[in-house]
């Protein structure tokens, strides 16, 4: 069941998301060559309690982080450990926040210093394959219309979109429907639910340089790809409205 959120319902998960969307962009901020993903963790943690707000991910089904870290081959779920971010890395970062009744979740991937021109070019089509997935939340559309356009920047750049996981409704869960994947099912049945009017949705591209095969490291959470090429990942919490889709989690808003 996909649940529909009233214009009030939009105002109050903003905040949240607002949240979210700063305490990332704290984070940014202290990202450089030597300092731990755990460091990052333990701000996101404190930033996001100093709002009187909850970490969204810590003990999500038995994860151990507010903070997902996921560096260079990581794909999504890194967990936060005494690694050093060193020069030439790329980090992902996954941030959810749950604050009076409602969820915002919000993930980008940034460069450690200089990095080469293939994770460059990778970071910026992730981010430009998120906003297409953005512009087609539009009342009229239908999910795998976002799906399409995701694919379709991605593919159009010589990468390849991940399959195993998905974007997906949020609001009072962390995780509500539809799925929002980042690819056109093959066995085409119809085009998703149709985009309507109060539907929030986090729409979330992994974007990987080479092969979209990933595999779970043993600490049963760490996707990374199969090939070990660099893999990237943006996300926002969109609300869909009247007068298009609202990106939550941006901070010019
Ligand atoms: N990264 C996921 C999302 O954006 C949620 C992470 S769940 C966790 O939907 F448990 F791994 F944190
Ligand atoms: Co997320
Ligand atoms: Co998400």
């Amino acid at each position: 069941m996909i649940v529909l959120k009233s214009q009030d319902e939009i105002e109050r998960m903003a905040e949240a998301c607002r949240i979210a969307a700063e305490a990332l962009e704290e984070i940014r901020k202290m990202i450089a060559p030597g300092i731990t993903t755990m460091e990052l963790d333990k701000f996101a943690e404190s930033f996001i309690v100093s709002r009187s707000a909850a970490p969204a991910f810590k003990g999500y089904r038995g994860y151990p982080a507010s903070l997902c870290t996921s560096v260079n081959e990581q794909v999504v779920h890194g967990i936060p450990s005494m690694t050093r971010l060193k020069p030439g890395d790329i980090v992902s970062l996954d941030l959810g926040v749950y604050y009076r009744g409602f969820y915002g979740d919000t993930a980008a991937t940034f460069p450690v210093g200089y990095v080469s021109n293939t994770a460059k070019k990778l970071i910026a089509v992730t981010a430009e394959a998120l906003n297409a997935g953005i512009e087609s939340a539009v009342i009229g559309n239908y999910v795998f219309d976002i799906s399409s356009a995701v694919q379709k920047y991605v593919e159009e750049n010589r990468f390849s979109v991940v399959k195993n996981f998905v974007g997906h409704g949020i609001g009072r869960e962390l995780h509500e429907e539809p799925q929002i994947p980042n690819f056109v099912p093959n066995s085409r049945e119809g085009m998703g639910a149709a985009i309507m009017e109060g539907m929030t949705l986090a729409i979330e591209p992994m974007v990987n340089a080479g092969t979209w095969e990933v595999s779970i490291l043993d600490d049963g959470w760490t996707a990374v790809t199969k090939d070990g090429s660099l893999s990237a990942h943006f996300e926002h919490t969109v609300a869909v409205t009247k007068n298009g889709p609202k990106a939550l989690t941006k901070l010019d808003l």
